[in-house]
């Protein structure tokens, strides 16, 4: 969401549009199976272990160590030692270094009195909420202070002479790894995965002590960040002789029906101590992505390289061949997400010392100045969304069922892109996007030298970006569902008045283009204009809002960019930012399809912090849906949008800062769909057929008021009915994208409405006056998950009445309770003011409902019962199986 400016930028001919962005505008908001799978265990000389048990946990509100980043460790872990910059390689100062007295990094230390914690692990979410110091932008959650993980490994005597490699995910933020007392190194920046060698410092025969610092300061994000180690850590053990890091890369070119190109680079390194010739073999198979498995053919092959290798040294070796009759990856539903993999294995005297994986997918992408976007050659218009990486009431914490849970629901709504505002991803997310088919405008950085809040990224830029960029790339190329790179969002370089303006625009656009000349890259700019260095500089042009003629230029800015730069792509990096409340409808009803929020009249000035869900309604910087809609159809060339945001988030709860969750999701927090969710269905998947009246018809105190009824179909005709009377019959006209009947009276009973198109009835919906709470309703989306200690049950309930028709103001307080193999992990009910903290098993309900989250026992096999009660309600329950 925005960040907000306190020094207008000032455009030529655009200065006081600017004048008005100045005070609401810089949105900011924010967001791999295993690209290459480093290793699967079993494969000849790789093992790739999961370190996410067994880990001891300490959070130290103020700092237990002097060990923090900025004073003390940055000159011991700077990125240069990666192998990520080109040049000089990176010494280390003499001496010893910070941190080997430390007690939590000594095997002596006992920490049973640490709390055990499982990985992906994010200590602030359990709350409580009105954390000290921590503001609503992020999340009123206790996300700072200094954590430390521990972790005794074991290497046996079989591991001597080999290379271990601790491989982290992502850890929030600055993190530091010690073995054995031995700082290893670190990486800062907690949306980036990194690789360091243990090999060094390890001990075979004997335990060995692991231990991980990361630090969080009170205003490191503009979101919710989340805090440790939130993603997976793996330890990956080869023989000296292996691919390295990241180290394939393929790319497809000369698609035909008949065949396709296959070029791919092998990186093969030697951290042994002699010279090493190597005999390089790839051979491609099929891949089922949703099982993991290769094909039984072998589908094509490369040449046999052989490359000598000197001690310490990586050798790229690079080779092409062709795939038959191409199964090709392309978004759904139109296309397949089809995959491949490719199968490396590296060989000493015929002995294989490594395997190596790597799942790709052929495919073409071009993104034309006039057209848009195609994948195949066949046209896909970008209905995406942006969204943060957490997940609601789980937090930050990675979990691959609730990711997919969120693209699935995505998908279901026509959506076909996604982009990862404003971070790279966990891996397994474009793992998700992969076998799925989901395109992904794939994002590194929120800010680059300037701050937007005091302790961002802007603080290790300059030692950083580089690395940060490049390991970036270096990870998610493979990924066929990525479509470009974005390396910005609404940065202030955009600003010809700050120094430094437009600085890194073209340094790290050619990074890119140097990493991965395949993809094209782009920035999202939210005041940027024709003519200046950032817009002449990227690739695509990203707009974020400006589009639909907020800020900078009330016209719309499509036409102008399409002027200045008539062979770049357009699309709207950011748009919409529309606010709502699920369930919510507060009179009077804005009369246009676009209302400020700011006052009564906008349904957005609630004493209980809600946002009207008419879905008309946004912040100064935004536009509601409809408005949207109109500036994409009246600009046929620009190629899309990313609405602000697919689901909502945790933070930036614009417009109430004493919430602490958005507003400005399609889905709330807790999964459930806003109304907005079936008007982006009937525009992205218009073929869908059905009609969503609103609002909820149950308004004691409204007889006789004027209670506007909206529909959202994509029919071309729809009909209302009060209690079976007609209220007239309507077309939808151009650049509408919704039926309206602003001057219905209510009267209890029902509404309905029949929807038609081309004459044919397409779809009906109605809602009834409803009783008094009766009973709950309980269902989960999923009767059977894994019995991992993993997997999860989302578990819905509803507050209904007599008919089973849920009460659409219930907020009765529910408590859950849970039987067998299972726990529940959190509950929610996608209210953003709600302060409960989200372990609580009571929750109101909101609007009607309720969630909890059920996730299994490790090594499960059995039912688990969960059972929902409320006081003067009937009780309900549902059966899980585990196994
Ligand atoms: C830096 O390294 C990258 C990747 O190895 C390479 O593509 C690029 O050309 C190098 N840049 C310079 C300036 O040497
Ligand atoms: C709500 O109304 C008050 C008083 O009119 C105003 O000061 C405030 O800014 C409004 N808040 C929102 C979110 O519209
Ligand atoms: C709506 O009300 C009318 C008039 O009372 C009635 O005939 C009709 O059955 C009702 N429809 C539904 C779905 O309840
Ligand atoms: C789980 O429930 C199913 C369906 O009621 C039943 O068939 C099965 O025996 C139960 N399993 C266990 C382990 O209780």
């Amino acid at each position: 969401m925005p960040f907000l400016r306190s020094t207008p930028p000032l455009g030529r001919r655009l200065a006081s549009a600017l004048f008005l962005l100045c005070f609401s505008l810089l949105l900011a908001q924010a967001q791999s199976a295993n690209i290459a799978r480093d290793n699967k265990p079993g494969k000849a000389g790789r093992e790739r272990v999961s370190l996410t048990d067994g880990w001891k946990f300490s959070r130290f509100v103020s700092d237990p160590d002097s060990l923090s980043y900025h004073t003390t460790l940055k000159s011991w872990i700077l990125p240069s030692a990666n192998d990520f910059i080109n040049g000089t390689k990176y010494k280390r100062p003499s001496g010893t270094p910070p941190g080997s007295k430390v007690k939590y990094v000594q095997i002596s230390f006992d920490d049973n009195a640490w709390e055990s914690v499982t990985l992906p692990h994010d200590w602030a979410i359990k709350g409580p909420f009105n954390a000290p110091g921590i503001s609503g932008g992020m999340g009123r959650l206790p996300t700072n202070g200094v954590g430390w993980y521990r972790r005794k490994v074991t290497f046996s005597e079989a591991d001597k002479g080999k290379s271990v490699f601790l491989d982290v995910d992502g850890a929030m933020s600055f993190a530091a790894v010690w073995l054995n007392g031995n700082l290893v190194g670190g990486w800062p920046y907690g949306y980036n995965s990194f690789r360091l060698d243990l090999t060094p410092y390890l001990k075979t025969g004997s335990d060995n002590l692991l231990a991980i610092r990361v630090e969080n300061s009170h205003e490191n994000s503009r979101w919710y960040p989340g805090a440790g180690i939130y993603r997976n850590v793996w330890l990956v053990k080869t023989s000296p002789t292996h691919v390295g890091q990241y180290g394939t890369y393929i790319t497809t070119s000369d698609l035909s029906d008949k065949s396709a190109t296959v070029r791919l680079v092998v990186d093969v390194q030697n951290d042994g101590t002699a010279a090493q010739n190597i005999e390089v073999d790839t051979e491609i198979r099929e891949f089922n992505a949703a099982t993991g498995q290769p094909g039984p053919h072998v589908v094509a092959s490369f040449k046999q390289a052989k490359v000598n290798v000197a001690p310490g040294q990586k050798q790229p070796v690079s080779s092409s061949t062709k795939v038959a009759s191409p199964q090709l990856w392309g978004p759904a539903p139109e296309q397949m997400p089809n995959m491949y993999i490719a199968i490396t294995t590296l060989s000493v005297n015929s002995k294989v010392v490594d395997t190596y994986e790597t799942p790709f997918g052929i495919r073409t992408i071009t993104i034309d100045a006039d057209k848009g976007v195609f994948v195949n050659g066949k046209p896909v218009r970008v209905y995406g969304s942006c969204n943060h990486h957490d997940h609601g009431s789980l937090g930050a914490a990675f979990n691959t069922r609730a990711a997919e849970r969120q693209l699935e629901m995505l998908q279901e709504m026509g959506s076909n892109s996604i982009r990862t505002s404003h971070n790279p991803p966990a891996p397994e997310l474009l793992d998700l996007a992969d076998r799925l088919g989901m395109l992904v405008l794939d994002e590194i950085f929120d800010t680059w030298t300037y701050a937007k809040v005091a302790d961002d990224f802007h603080t290790i830029f300059h030692d950083w970006s580089e690395a940060d960029l490049r390991n970036f790339v270096r990870r998610d190329r493979n990924h066929p569902s990525i479509m470009a790179w974005s390396y910005g969002n609404e940065l202030i370089e955009q600003n010809p008045n700050e120094p430094g303006f437009g600085q890194g625009s073209v340094l790290f656009r050619d990074m890119l283009r140097a990493e991965d000349p395949t993809r094209l890259s782009t920035i999202a700019m939210n005041y940027a204009w024709p003519g200046t260095p950032m817009a002449d500089a990227v690739d695509i042009i990203g707009l974020n809002y400006q589009g639909e003629g907020q800020g900078l230029d009330t016209n719309g800015a499509f036409d102008p960019f399409h002027a200045a730069y008539p062979r770049k792509a357009i699309w709207s990096s950011e748009s919409a930012s529309a606010l709502s409340t699920r369930g919510t409808y507060i009179f009077p009803v804005a009369a246009g399809n676009n209302a400020i929020v700011g006052g009564a009249d906008a349904g957005g000035n609630d004493t209980a912090l809600r946002v009207s869900a008419y879905e008309l309604y946004a912040p100064a910087w935004g536009s509601s849906p409809d408005k949207v809609f109109e500036a994409q159809d009246r600009h046929g060339f620009v190629a899309g949008e990313f609405v602000w945001t697919g689901w909502d988030y945790l933070g930036e709860p614009t417009p109430y800062d004493a919430a602490r969750s958005s507003y400005f999701g399609i889905i709330d927090l807790a999964g459930f769909k806003k109304d907005r969710f079936f008007l982006y269905q009937a525009r992205w998947s218009p073929e869908t057929k059905g009609a969503h009246l609103l609002p909820h018809w149950t308004w004691p105190g409204r007889e006789g008021l004027v209670t506007p009824v909206h529909v959202f179909s994509s029919g071309d005709e729809a009909e209302l009915f009060v209690n079976g009377k007609s209220a007239g019959r309507k077309t939808r006209g151009q650049y509408e994208y919704r039926f309206r009947w602003d001057d219905v009276l209510y009267q209890p009973g029902n509404v309905s409405v029949a929807v038609y198109k081309g004459g044919k009835e397409w779809g009906r919906d109605v809602k009834r006056t409803v009783g008094n709470a009766k009973k709950l309703d309980i269902s989960a989306d999923r009767t059977t998950i894994r019995g991992d200690g993993y997997d999860l049950s989302f578990i819905t309930v509803a507050v209904v009445d007599g008919n089973g028709d849920i009460v659409p103001e219930a907020a009765n307080a529910i408590d859950f309770s849970i039987s067998g193999p299972g726990e529940i992990v959190s509950t929610d009910n996608g209210d953003p003011a709600d302060m409960t903290p989200f372990p609580s098993l009571t929750r109101n309900a909101f609007s009607g409902l309720a969630l909890a989250i059920v996730r299994s026992t490790k090594g499960a096999d059995g039912n688990i019962t969960v059972t929902a009660s409320s006081n003067g309600l009937t009780k309900a329950n549902v059966m899980i199986r585990a196994n």
